[in-house]
This record gives structure tokens, C-alpha cells and sequence, in this order.
């Protein structure tokens, strides 16, 4: 079994390269992308929220490659600055990359299926996504 923890060193090495939207309205917004992250000197990755506007909306997301192969996924759960959940997209169950879909992640290997959170809603995983730390200000997230 794929160990399924995102590693500090694979946060470290992200590249964001897509955005899109899994609002309840699935409104395209994708394609912002990379514009407003950066990875910062010590290693960890800020985004610029006037830059990737899809993170004003509860729903909103930006996926981000990681140089590892796996996506990281930064969400807007709810309002206000505490409302920033990144999670890995590794599915916890087996490994594969879990993907959106509506309001909802979903694991196209065996079908698991968790919230835009990262709470596990359906098996065969037996817990949720990993999260990793978020700090966040009006105007930046630090993450990582
Ligand atoms: S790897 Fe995701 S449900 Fe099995």
C-alpha cells in the first residue's frame, strides 16, 4: 500500500498549474491557475487570493501538481480566514488520485468518496484526505 502521507518535502516541491471550480454551481472558473503562488524561501507555498478569486466562493479549489506526482488541494470550506482547508489528493485507501467531482472528491479506483474537506463520506478508505497546515490572512495562505 502506497504510504499515503504528503511529506513536508512534497509540499515543499509543488507547482500549481490549474484551478477550477467545485462550487454548487460548477461554475467553470477554472484556468486562473498559476498566477499568485509561489513557493516561498522556506519552502513553503503562498497564495495570493486576489490572484485566484475561485478561493472568494465556499466551494472554490486550486489543485496544484506536485514535482512527486500527486496534487494537493487547496480549498474554501467556509467563510472567513479559518476557511481554507489543503489537502492531498492521494486517496487513502490505495493511492490513486482522487478527483472532483460537484462538491465532492471522488476516488476513481474504488470509489471512495469524501467531502470538500477531506472527511471521509464512503469506503472502501477508511479515513479521509491528509490535510496539511494552512495559515491564512485576508489577503494570503501559507501553506504548508
Ligand atoms: S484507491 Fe481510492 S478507493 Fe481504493
Amino acid at each position: 500500500m502506497k504510504d499515503t502521507n504528503i511529506s513536508r518535502r512534497s509540499v515543499l516541491c509543488g507547482v500549481a498549474v490549474l484551478s477550477l471550480g467545485l462550487g454548487a454551481d460548477f461554475l467553470p472558473e477554472a484556468a486562473q491557475a498559476a498566477a499568485g503562488i509561489t513557493q516561498l524561501k522556506n519552502g513553503k507555498i503562498q497564495v495570493t487570493l486576489a490572484a485566484n478569486k475561485v478561493l472568494a466562493k465556499v466551494g472554490g479549489a486550486v489543485i496544484l501538481n506536485l514535482n512527486d506526482g500527486s496534487q494537493l488541494g487547496i480549498v474554501r470550506t467556509a467563510a472567513g480566514v479559518k476557511g481554507f482547508s489543503a489537502l492531498s489528493l492521494v486517496c487513502p485507501h490505495n493511492g490513486a488520485g482522487v478527483m472532483e467531482d460537484g462538491n465532492k472528491w471522488v476516488c476513481p479506483a474504488h470509489g471512495s468518496v469524501f467531502a470538500l474537506n477531506g472527511k471521509l463520506i464512503q469506503g472502501p478508505a477508511r479515513q479521509g484526505l491528509s490535510s496539511i497546515p494552512v495559515a491564512a490572512t485576508a489577503t494570503t495562505l501559507t501553506i504548508g
